[in-house]
């Protein structure tokens, strides 16, 4: 299984690639976002930016989402992304949402899916985000994708809204969902005879980070914070400290 970091923060991405076992990089306009904002203040070019966290994760795949929402824009948006970016480090990978309808005037809502299979098909590798069944993870390996990035947290979080709505004592689920974690063991099932991997995402703790590993995923991606929270023990540091005050050498 590998370990990805979830960030668009070139300090995190710096600082975790440093520790030698990082395999990969996954970013959201969310956390492009939040990135673009602290470099406004640097005078930093986006591109460049960008380039730079290409350059760190030199043979790692590095996954750029599309923010357009119809099949046609959305290929245009990811061959645009690959064309300008994969040069630098030949490991960019594209993100594409499994179903971009979110309108209610939508009247198609296959547009990732296409958007999926003809970007593969003109080899360009592809993250179908936003999977919250098996089934779509299902139908997304079919389409060509890479990987597929089920959101534990997120399902966890539906759940729980789902759970406090209902007075019934009974086991809530989301469509025979019963956890996030749950998502990524069928998803892993599902995929069984596909080439595709589970890239286990929306993680927020440490102990989601070891459940995804245990449930089968072939890649957790998870933010900087429970990257290192992962390493924190009480016991850890009480006995370093022990063993750093008994030391003879
Ligand atoms: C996945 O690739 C996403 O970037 C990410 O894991 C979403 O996490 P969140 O639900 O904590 O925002």
């Amino acid at each position: 299984m590998k370990i990805f970091i979830d960030s668009a923060d070139l300090d995190e991405i710096k600082e975790v690639y440093s520790w030698g076992i990082i395999e990969g990089i996954t970013t959201n306009p969310s956390l492009i976002k939040k990135a673009n904002e602290k470099l406004r203040k640097k005078r930093v070019s986006f591109n460049d930016y960008i380039k730079e966290i290409l350059i760190i994760a030199k043979n790692t795949p590095v996954s750029l989402e599309v923010t357009t929402t119809n099949h046609k824009n959305m290929v245009k948006e990811g061959e645009a992304l690959y064309k300008k970016f994969n040069p630098v480090a030949k490991n960019v990978y594209i993100k594409v949402p499994i179903d971009p309808c979110f309108e209610k005037s939508c009247s198609w809502d296959m547009d990732g899916v296409k958007t999926i299979k003809e970007l593969s098909k003109s080899g360009i590798p592809v993250n179908a985000t936003l999977i919250f069944t098996p089934e779509q993870a299902l139908i997304a390996s079919k389409a060509g994708a890479k990987f597929v990035s089920p959101y534990v947290g997120r399902e966890d979080d539906f759940i729980k809204e789902k759970r406090m709505k209902t007075k019934s004592k009974k086991k809530i689920d989301d469509k025979g969902i019963y956890s996030g974690i749950d998502l990524i063991k069928k998803c892993k099932e599902i995929l069984k005879n596909e080439k595709t991997e589970v890239l286990a995402a929306s993680i927020r703790n440490p102990r989601q980070l070891r459940e995804a590993a245990l449930a089968g995923a072939d890649i957790v991606t998870a933010p900087y914070k429970v990257l290192k929270d992962s390493l924190k023990h009480k016991k850890t540091f009480e006995g370093m400290k022990r063993f750093v005050k008994d030391s003879v050498y």
